[in-house]
Formats: structure tokens, sequence, C-alpha cells
């Protein structure tokens, strides 16, 4: 029977001071877990927004890259291939892109300025675009923004 002695002698706590030790063991190991995680934590928050604006830099442009294609099919036999004007005003325009918001362009593309040449493009308005392709196409004009010259006003050019 010295086996169950064995046995019992590693698991039972002959004296108090022992089962002190043992519990102050485990709340060590506790406490250096819970330093651990905290000191893991920030190296976590640091990286996931990283990866969150990376993912979304990347959807904007592959939005731009599909807004090139809408330009050239749509656009650039009035606006310039570089959005430099023609027919229509240039949009590769400081002046432009500064004073307009996103959701003002895509309302003015959706709805297209009545009396001119600049026609309604959105499906809901008898246009060929879809409100993606539409936003594609703005994110596209917006992708000249870091480098776009201050163009005079085009209508001021045409005498108007
Ligand atoms: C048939 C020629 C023509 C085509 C094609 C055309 N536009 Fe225009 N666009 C114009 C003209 C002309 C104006 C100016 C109208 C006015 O203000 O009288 C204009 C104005 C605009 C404006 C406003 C510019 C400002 O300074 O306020 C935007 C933005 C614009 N067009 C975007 C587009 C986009 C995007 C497309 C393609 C989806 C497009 N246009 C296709 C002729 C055209």
């Amino acid at each position: 029977m010295s086996e169950t002695r064995d046995r019992d002698d590693t698991y039972d706590y002959t004296t108090d001071e022992e089962l002190e030790r043992s519990t102050n063991t485990w709340m060590v190991a506790g406490v250096v877990l819970l330093a651990l995680m905290a000191a893991v934590f920030p190296f976590y928050r640091w990286y996931e927004p990283g990866s969150r604006s990376d993912a979304r830099e990347e959807q904007l442009a592959s939005l731009a890259v599909k807004g090139e294609g809408v330009w050239q099919f749509n656009c650039s036999s009035c606006h310039g291939l570089n959005g430099e004007g023609g027919i229509g005003p240039a949009l590769n325009s400081e002046q432009f892109l500064q004073s307009s918001t996103d959701d003002q362009a895509r309302t003015l593309i959706a709805v297209g300025i009545p009396g001119s040449q600049m026609s309604a493009y959105s499906l809901d308005y008898g246009g060929p675009l879809t409100s993606e392709q539409i936003k594609a196409v703005v994110t596209f004009i917006r992708s000249w923004e870091p480098d776009a010259p201050d163009v005079p006003d085009w209508r001021a050019m045409m005498g108007g």
C-alpha cells in the first residue's frame, strides 16, 4: 500500500504553510499572465488599425482603377483624358477639387447640369452608370488632387 501513500503525500497539504505557498504560486502565475496580456494588448491595438487603413487604401485604389475606365469611356471626350478640359470644364483643377466634396460631385454627375451638355449619368436619371461606377469615377477624379494644377476658371476662359 505504499503507492497509495505516495500519492497522498503528493496531493495532500500537510501544513497550512505549504498550502499557502502553493496558492501564492498560482497567484503569481495569474498576475504574470495578466501582465503579459496587458503588455501585448497595445501591440495588437497598434497593428489592428494599421491593417484596417491598409484595407481602405486598397479599396480606394481599386475603385480608382475602375473609375479610370468609366472616365475614359464616358467623360474624357468632353473633359479631356486627364481632366484638362475641352468642351467641358477642366476637372483636374485645384479649384474644382478643393471646393467640391465627394458627395457634391457624385450628385452632380448623377443628376447632370440641366440646360448644358453635362447630362445625367445615373441610371436613376436615365444615364448609363450605376452608383458604384459614379463613386468609382469620383474616386478617380480625386486621385488627381495631390498634384492638380491651379487651372483658371473654365467659364472665365470661355469668356462667360
Ligand atoms: C458631352 C460632354 C460632356 C460629357 C461626356 C461629360 N461632361 Fe461633365 N460637363 C460638361 C459641361 C459642358 C459641363 C459644364 C456645365 C455648366 O456648368 O454649364 C460639365 C460639368 C461637369 C462637372 C462640374 C464641374 C464644375 O466645375 O462644377 C463635373 C464634376 C463633371 N462635368 C463630371 C463629368 C463626369 C464624371 C463625366 C463622365 C461620367 C462627365 N462630366 C461627362 C460636359 C460633359
